[in-house]
């Protein structure tokens, strides 16, 4: 097996809360190992741009408690194109880099799994608000998107609750509804909007609300997920089917800031370390997962061949709640 000198870590995709907590825990578990660890600003762009940048311990010092990635993150048309890929390759091998760290979602594995292909070893750590990377149960910055999100839902049901009014709050999560779905059921809305399940706007909704309007509810939350519609829509269509004054809240990039949560802080402390004990093992193009309870490695491939499905029945589940 090649001796393992130098190593790098890049941060692609949507930043996440947590990132720098996988990002420090690369660096420290790395530099404990004896090699060189380097920073690689800006993803796949600044690969290409050839910005890495050594680190020593002192680096990552006061970053596990913040939000978004110390290493900035940016998207790259460029390295989407194998003549960009081949480019990456060259400029690692010019900066004698054994083996890269991609932290990131499904996308940015895709492309490390091109790298791959071409001869860079790598090793993904999934790291996404989404919780969409489908070989992993979470992605660094979930959790803390959740409970921002849950946050910001408890403060607008207070005053949904003096006004008298329903408020459709629209989650982030691009297509999926793992966010949506968990604040739903952890603020208690009236209704949770998602797109892998289909609803009927007046069926299943308005019907919801005006039964628990003559119930003697006075005030209702709705929460939407970003790839099942717009809130600013919904919230005008549910005021005129329903005559129940309501509002819009679009909670966007809020989700995506913040100090990651001890679950975060830990997953990401954790993968970091296993990320590395893989490259020092010889284990490459692995993806450090979070399955069944326990964090493990997968083979990369393998790993974005799978696919993964929200399990809904909680929200059927707490249905007897409202
Ligand atoms: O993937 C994370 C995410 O926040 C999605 O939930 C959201 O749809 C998307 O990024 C927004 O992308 P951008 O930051 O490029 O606007």
């Amino acid at each position: 097996m090649k001796e393992i000198k130098k190593i790098a870590v890049l941060t692609s995709g949507g930043d996440a809360p947590g990132m720098n907590a996988a990002i420090r825990s690369v660096v420290r578990t790395g530099l404990k190992k004896g090699y060189e660890v380097y920073g690689v600003k800006r993803g796949y762009h600044g690969l290409l741009n050839g910005e890495l940048e050594q680190m020593n311990t002192r680096d990552v010092s006061e970053i596990l408690q913040r939000g978004g990635t110390m290493l900035m993150t940016a998207r790259s048309k460029e390295f989407m194109e194998e003549a960009g890929q081949q480019k990456a390759k060259e400029i690692l091998e010019v900066f004698g880099i054994d083996a890269l760290i991609v932290i990131g979602g499904d996308g940015s594995f895709r492309g490390a799994l091109d790298l791959s292909r071409i001869g860079v070893p790598v090793i993904g750590i999934p790291g996404t608000i989404d919780n969409d990377v489908s070989s992993s149960d979470f992605s660094i910055g979930f959790d803390t998107a959740v409970n921002t999100a849950l946050q910001a839902i408890d403060r607008i049901r207070e005053t949904a609750s003096s006004h008298e009014r329903c408020s459709v709050i629209e989650v982030m999560g691009r297509d999926a509804g793992y966010i949506a779905m968990e604040v739903g059921i952890g603020c208690g809305a009236e209704c949770v909007l998602i797109p892998e399940v289909a609803f009927d706007l007046e069926q299943d909704v308005c019907q919801t609300l005006l039964t628990g309007r003559n119930m003697g509810k006075h005030h209702f939350i709705v929460v939407l997920a970003e790839g099942a519609g717009s809130a600013v829509e919904m919230a005008q269509k549910i005021e005129k089917i329903t005559g129940i004054e309501t509002r819009a809240t679009v909670l966007g990039y809020v989700q995506r800031g913040g100090s990651p949560t001890a679950f975060d802080r830990m997953m990401a402390s954790l993968m970091g370390i296993m990320a590395v004990e893989c490259i020092s093992k010889g284990k490459f193009n692995r993806v450090i997962v979070h399955r069944d309870g326990k964090i493990k490695d997968i083979d990369l491939e393998k790993a974005l061949a799978m696919s993964k499905t929200l399990y809904a029945g909680s929200m059927d589940a707490v249905r007897q709640l409202f």
